[in-house]
């Protein structure tokens, strides 16, 4: 078998076999397919599609391409939450707590932040002492001594995906369904995942701008966890305007902090409460989604998932003053309020803008390396469909340099778009697929 023929063929439209697919990962990881070769083959696959076969084997491929883990017999099931990331996107922080607090174990290895999209780790690293890097025994351990884990990935987990995504992300080749959904769904995999929720953000903010490509995108993930042995579900939400009010790690982490506690956005909330009770439904803890989400309320109301949510800082170092006293937090030099400059309704708030504004304080990263500042980031005060007084706080700026706030002023003040006639809110989810 040759790399070039299988481009070829891909190119040319045709449907690639389990064996042209498997050489090809097995060929990419072990280097003995360059890059040029892996970025020409991923480009005729943003452009002629594939099977949901093929993308079921690409996935295994990729899925089985380094090291797995094996939860069996750890966990009575595995349960995994993935969102495709987003802006204000802190459900995990809030989301794991609540689920183990009902009984059900999880263990989960998210990412970090890159472009305007904000990473768990990254959030997490905002508390002293929290460490990101378990190994796979001190995975399994806490796993099975706390029932709450979350933490970076460990080993060398899918590393096909890992090269093959640092090559999308240059050659043009990452808004590819297919491509898309076996990078996330041979991450999953390789963990050990037997039953994974998936959060598919939709809008602005989100790798989906409209609706029908994530429902595609969604689909298809279903599909390759049913080829695959996996129980698979996934909610399709917004994110045309941020989730909650807070952008940026240490205002996530304390607006995590308030759900816990009780009180938090309204949105946030209840988007963590779908989330859980989804959790709780393929961990099979709860047989409807009534009864899952009262498990979850309760478990919220109870302070049983705060609880949680500090036995997990505990575990993995980190320093518990801040989650008993989240002004400890790190905060930026320079707050300031901007207020609404006129009356309206709010029609909209660009999540990417946000996003994008917030990583230009300092909270996220242009490349990998890069340092982040966790005190930076925003605070939106009004939802779409709000009306706003001229006068009234409109968002709040968290910065420690007086030129970047200058700038996230302005382009904040533009991200806000407004109408005289009334508006309808965003709803927080467009459908469930799936389960
Ligand atoms: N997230 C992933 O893990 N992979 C993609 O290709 C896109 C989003």
């Amino acid at each position: 078998m040759r790399a070039v023929d299988i481009i070829i063929k891909k190119r040319d439209g045709e449907e690639l076999s389990r064996e042209e697919i498997e050489f090809f990962i097995d060929g990419f990881t072990r280097g003995e397919i360059p890059d040029y070769q892996a970025s020409a083959w991923a480009m005729a696959v943003l452009l002629r599609g594939m099977t949901d076969r093929e993308t079921t084997d690409l996935t295994m491929a990729m899925a089985h391409s380094g090291e797995t883990l094996d939860l069996t017999g750890v966990v009575p099931v595995a349960v995994d939450k993935h969102s495709t990331g987003g802006v204000g996107d802190k459900t995990t922080l809030v989301v794991e707590p609540v689920v183990a607090a009902c009984g059900l174990p999880v263990g989960k290895m998210s990412g970090r932040g890159l472009g305007f999209s904000g990473g768990t780790l990254d959030k997490m690293e905002s508390i002293p002492g929290y460490r990101t890097n378990l190994s796979r025994e001190e995975f399994i351990d806490q796993l099975q001594r706390e029932g709450l884990v979350l933490t970076g990935q460990s080993g060398d987990l899918a590393p096909a995906d890992g090269k093959l995504y640092a090559l999308r992300d240059v050659t043009g080749t990452v808004p590819s369904i297919p491509l898309i959904a076996s990078s996330i769904m041979s991450k999953k995999i390789a963990a050990g995942a037997q039953a994974i929720v998936l959060d598919v953000k939709i809008g602005l903010g989100a790798f989906m701008e409209n609706l029908e490509e994530g429902r595609k995108l969604a689909r298809l993930m279903v599909a390759i966890g049913e080829l695959s042995g996996r129980k698979v579900v996934a909610l399709l939400s917004d994110m045309n305007q941020p989730l909650g009010w807070a952008v940026g790690n240490a205002l996530e982490v304390r607006e995590a902090l308030d759900t816990l506690r009780g009180s938090g956005p309204e949105d946030f909330r209840e988007h963590c409460l779908v989330a859980a009770a989804h959790m709780l439904i393929v961990g099979r803890k709860a047989a409807n989604l009534e009864t899952a989400r009262s498990m979850a309320e309760g478990a919220l109301e109870s302070g049983r998932a705060l609880e949680s949510f500090r036995r997990l800082v505990q575990a993995q170092g980190g320093d518990v003053r801040y989650v008993d006293e989240p002004n400890r937090l790190p905060q930026a030099l320079l707050v300031e309020t901007v207020p609404a400059s006129r009356a309206g309704y709010l029609l909209g708030i660009n999540a990417r803008e946000v996003g994008e504004t917030s990583v230009e304080l300092g909270a996220g990263r242009a490349r990998k390396e890069d340092p982040i500042d966790h005190a930076v980031g925003i605070e939106i005060h009004h939802k779409v469909g709000d009306y706003v007084q001229a006068g009234e706080p409109l968002f709040t700026i968290h910065a420690n340099d007086a030129a970047k706030l200058t700038a996230a002023r302005m382009r904040l003040l533009a991200a806000h778009q407004w109408s005289t006639e009334p508006v309808q809110p965003l709803p927080l989810f467009y459908d469930v697929i799936g389960g």
